[in-house]
């Protein structure tokens, strides 16, 4: 057969050719254009072409390789787009992937576990702004200007001049619910505070509360007391807590809340200081004052107030010594909580 006829029939047989499947496409490929394909012939027929045709014979071989070209390129794209729809290539009875789950920070874990507690005692959820004023943080807990006690909380103040601050504790949620609410007033407001405070294994710059206020007729101390029991109870199954008199300015009586250290068994270690106890937030009936600036009759209504730290119930709860741990996002010491 003469090269130009050799060339024709190969022409009409590209393309003819059928190229449904992968593998038809790639056997098509290695027949005409692999490296030892018949396109390769071709090429080397041409100088044996006299040279008045060379010319032409030169153009009929390259449409042959562009057209062989295209029609693997057209097949290669069909056929991944038939793979797609295409269900045998998945395995349905293949067991699924497994994607890793997270888990809760112990902090959030912590903190609905207290929420919990005091919900069955009748106590509702309220949420207060981190960014306060200082009637809220300050001034309506008692708290005038130049009050020697503003210097317990060293302030983050984002603006003194706007009056903008980060909020010290979550007692400035007491003033914001007395404000709007009458009593009776149960709730508890869990949130982030903030302090300046050099950054240590016992101390943060931001740490959480969950303050606690009770208002209505004829509270009293005993009350305080039982649901502080109550907490110490449910949470850590233990009622070895004590309270020691204490000063806060809103609060009068106040007290600090200590707890039995679980770390070391009350032996003796360094989250309780080698005391046996370890402080899990303060607490105290409402001072008048306090009802007075939130529009409350004090000869009317009585009322206790807690907070109480999470970080530090969380540390006795699951013996953690280093505070920092709860905020270095670290996965080996976050995955424990699962
Ligand atoms: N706000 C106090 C603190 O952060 C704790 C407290 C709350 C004390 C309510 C008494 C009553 O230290």
């Amino acid at each position: 057969m003469n090269p130009f006829d050799q060339a024709q029939t190969m022409l009409q047989e590209i393309q003819e050719a059928n190229l449904s499947s992968s593998e038809s496409a790639e056997e098509f490929r290695i027949k005409f254009i692999g490296s030892k394909g018949s396109l390769k012939s071709l090429f080397a027929a041409i100088k044996d072409i006299p040279n008045e045709r060379k010319k032409e014979f030169g153009q009929l071989v390259n449409q042959i390789k562009q057209e062989a070209e295209a029609k693997i390129t057209a097949a290669k794209k069909n056929a991944s787009g038939a793979n797609k729809n295409k269900a045998s290539d998945n395995d349905l009875t293949a067991p699924g992937v497994p994607y890793e789950m997270g888990t809760r920070h112990p902090l959030s874990l912590v903190k609905n576990e207290m929420i919990e507690i005091f919900k069955r005692l009748g106590f509702v959820v309220e949420d207060g702004p981190e960014i306060e004023d200082d009637w809220h943080n300050f001034t309506a807990l008692n708290l005038p200007e130049n009050h020697p006690a503003r210097d317990m909380q060293d302030t983050f103040y984002i603006d003194y001049e706007a009056n903008k601050l980060l909020r010290t504790h979550t007692s400035s949620a007491q003033i914001r619910v007395m404000e709007k609410q009458k009593p009776p007033i149960r709730i508890i407001t869990p949130g982030r505070v903030y302090r300046n405070e050099t950054i240590s294994a016992r101390a943060h710059c931001t740490f959480h509360q969950v303050e606690g206020l009770y208002i209505d007729k004829d509270v009293s101390f005993a009350d305080l007391k039982q649901t502080l029991y109550y907490f110490a109870k449910e949470m850590f199954n233990s009622d070895n807590i004590r309270m020691r008199p204490s000063y806060f300015p809103f609060t009068e009586p106040s007290a600090e809340i200590d707890i039995s250290c679980f770390i070391c068994d009350s032996k003796g270690c360094a989250v309780c200081k080698h005391s046996g106890w370890v402080e899990i937030g303060g607490c105290g009936m409402v001072d008048p004052a306090v009802l007075t600036n939130a529009g409350i009759d004090p000869e009317e209504y009585s009322g206790f107030a807690f907070g109480m730290g999470i970080e530090r119930v969380a540390m006795l709860k699951y013996g953690i010594n280093d505070i920092r741990l709860f905020f270095e996002n670290d996965k080996r010491f976050l995955e424990q909580f699962s």
